[in-house]
């Protein structure tokens, strides 16, 4: 495998013998860490990962020759969290750090790092298995190793590492994460600003209290499942149809895709039922859930809580956590959270109110939400952030990222800060939660970004020929960081078939607030035929 980042290689008796729990264990101790190596094993090229905790977690392959180990810490706290650590033989000199996903360490998105020569980490944020497994929540400062300290100290400890073995500090750093990890990713920014020079936040659950609150709220509106109000879920792809027939030509270019769900308006009458109710028409209370649907969580004082889903995500609500049949599962994570972290027992759907949602945010246990909008610091200490979501995502709705964009630029402007200095946002049209598209739609949503690769194949790294910096957000942000040059566009390609990795759509995603827009001839699938342009 080759990288087209350049490679130092370490000598391979050293990379291979080296490679053992004494030696990172001797490295630990002489630093004073404290800190159990609990697995190290050298890989030769093209192996299987063999996970050392048997966990559901996919175990990536074809790895590159790498040295592997896994790190048991302890915090000040008294707490432990574990973290993974890949050693490529062939370094780019470069560090990166994979977040966790909701479940144990993440060694398949590490090995997308490390195939392109980084040395890679990943933490478990103090707990193993799931984020709902478990009792590990009972102690609050398990709690904080979740929410953020699990991830900084893996920074610290795992640099450390690094530099020990290469005898070099890594010359740049680098985070990427999405859904909860893109939630990490945006407290790594906010919280340790010195942490990393470049980061990836995509789809990031950022406002935890508001965002588990939410996912529950919009199941609330189809409460009491089966009532003369709920929307049957058989009638979601029913209405997501409809919402294409009508908003894909609004756009200026009838291919499917709704590429400006915001610019769109939607006649609801084809929805409604004329005289006698069937299973493919909604009838005038259901088209009133339907509409608050499409809007915000706004309280009678009109505080907004939070955004809405957007035009195009319809085939995403019949998801566990969406907007589903209107019972409110036992099992979803935002009971969890709310009954686990917030400490609420005995909820019933009339407790989803203001005084509940100002509850959350006195309590926000662990300081999990990242909603310290001043990046100043982070600006200041010269990274860059690449932040991006999508238009067709139900489980964090892409109107929050916008919210998040214009709170964070009203906070730096008075400081003199321009927030296109270090940050860019992107909407991916038809994205959905991470990655995929509706099969309606087959959007060009891949950009190699945080889980995307990870959720196709074990083996996947980047974007099958095209491995650069105008197709790939990581090399795109390496780009930034390293040659000072900043993405206005990020292409995105469409897999015809996910076997093979053949690309046949290929279109640009422009750096909000511009949209791509079809120059009006040529093939549409073709990135040439399309430019970013202000829409208002
Ligand atoms: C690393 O490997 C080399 C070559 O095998 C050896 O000379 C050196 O002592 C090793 N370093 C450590 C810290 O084990
Ligand atoms: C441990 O390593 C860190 C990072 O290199 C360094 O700042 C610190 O001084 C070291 N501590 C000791 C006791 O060597
Ligand atoms: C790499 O391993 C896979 C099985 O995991 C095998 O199918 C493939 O032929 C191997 N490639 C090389 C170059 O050895
Ligand atoms: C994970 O694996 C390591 C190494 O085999 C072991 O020491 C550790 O106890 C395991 N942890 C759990 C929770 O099983
Ligand atoms: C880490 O070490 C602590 C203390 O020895 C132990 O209780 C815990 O199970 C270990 N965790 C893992 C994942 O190995
Ligand atoms: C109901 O009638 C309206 C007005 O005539 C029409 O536009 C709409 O398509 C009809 N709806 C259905 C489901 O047939
Ligand atoms: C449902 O009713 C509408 C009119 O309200 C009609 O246009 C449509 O064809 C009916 N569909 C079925 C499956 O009966
Ligand atoms: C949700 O609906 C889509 C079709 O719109 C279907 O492909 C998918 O399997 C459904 N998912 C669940 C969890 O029911
Ligand atoms: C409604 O959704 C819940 C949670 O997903 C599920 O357990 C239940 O079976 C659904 N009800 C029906 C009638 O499908
Ligand atoms: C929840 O309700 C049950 C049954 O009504 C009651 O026994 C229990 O004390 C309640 N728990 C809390 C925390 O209020
Ligand atoms: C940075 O610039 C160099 C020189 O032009 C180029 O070779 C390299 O590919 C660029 N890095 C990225 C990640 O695009
Ligand atoms: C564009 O790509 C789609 C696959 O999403 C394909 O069905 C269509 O034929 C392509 N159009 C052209 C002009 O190649």
């Amino acid at each position: 495998m080759k990288s087209i980042l350049p490679l130092l290689a370490v000598p391979a008796v050293a990379a291979a013998t080296n490679c053992s729990i004494e030696t990172f264990q001797a490295y630990l101790d002489a630093n004073g860490t404290n800190a159990q190596v609990v697995y190290a094993r050298h890989y030769a090229e093209n192996a299987t990962f063999v996970n050392p905790n048997v966990t559901a977690v996919e175990n990536p392959t074809e790895l590159p020759a790498t040295c592997a180990i896994q790190v048991n810490a302890t915090t000040d706290a008294g707490t432990h969290y574990s973290f993974g650590v890949f050693l490529p033989d062939n370094w780019n000199e470069r560090f990166f750090h994979a977040a966790q996903e909701g479940a144990d360490i993440n060694w398949v998105d590490m090995a997308v790092g490390l195939r392109y020569g980084f040395a890679s980490v990943a933490t478990d944020t103090g707990h193993f298995g799931s984020d709902m497994g478990g009792t590990w929540w009972e102690n609050p400062q398990s709690i904080n190793d979740w929410a953020w300290r699990a991830n900084h100290l893996t920074s610290v400890v795992g640099k450390f590492l690094v530099e020990s073995f290469y005898g070099q500090k890594p010359k740049y750093n680098y985070f990427a994460g999405c859904s909860t990890g893109g939630r990490q990713a945006m407290k790594e920014s906010q919280a340790f600003p010195m942490d990393y020079d470049g980061i990836i936040s995509a789809c990031p659950a950022w406002w935890t209290t508001h965002q588990q609150l939410w996912n529950l709220w919009q199941t609330t509106l189809q409460a009491p499942e089966g009532s003369e109000h709920s929307i049957p879920m058989s009638m979601f792809s029913v209405i997501g149809e409809e919402v294409i027939r009508q908003c894909d030509p609004q756009d200026g270019l009838v291919d499917g895709v709704i590429s400006d769900p915001l610019g769109c308006n939607v006649d609801y009458l084809p929805l409604l039922c004329n005289g006698t109710q069937n299973s493919s028409c909604l009838t005038g209370p259901q088209l009133d859930t339907l509409h608050k649907i499409y809007s915000d969580w706004v309280e009678a004082d009109q505080t907004f809580v939070y955004s809405h889903v957007e035009y195009g995500s319809e085939f995403m609500w019949n998801e566990s956590g969406n907007i589903g049949n209107g019972s409110v599962g036992n099992e979803a994570e935002q009971y969890w959270y709310l009954q686990e972290i917030l400490g609420i027992s005995n909820f019933t759907a009339s407790d989803l109110n203001l005084k509940l949602v100002e509850y959350a945010d006195k309590t926000d246990p662990g300081n999990s939400s990242a909603n310290d909008f001043n990046l100043a610091p982070f600006y200041k200490s010269g990274a860059k952030l690449i932040h991006y979501h999508g238009h067709s995502d139900a489980t964090v709705p892409p109107g929050i990222g916008i919210y998040f964009r214009d709170q964070m630029a009203a906070t730096v402007a008075p400081q003199g800060i321009d927030i296109d200095e270090f940050y860019r946002f992107f909407i991916i049209p038809g994205m959905e939660h991470c990655s995929g598209t509706p099969s309606t739609m087959n959007a060009p949503w891949y950009i190699a970004g945080p889980t995307q690769a990870s959720a196709l194949s074990s083996s996947l790294y980047g974007v099958p020929g095209y491995r650069d910096a105008k197709h790939d957000v990581l090399l795109a942000l390496v780009n930034w960081v390293e040659n000072d040059t900043a993405p206005e566009y990020i292409i995105g390609s469409f897999f015809d078939d996910d076997e093979t990795f053949s690309i046949t759509k290929q279109r640009p995603i422009c750096a909000y607030p511009k949209q791509a827009k079809y120059k009006g001839s040529g093939d549409i699938n073709d990135t040439d035929n399309f430019e970013c342009k202000l829409l208002f």
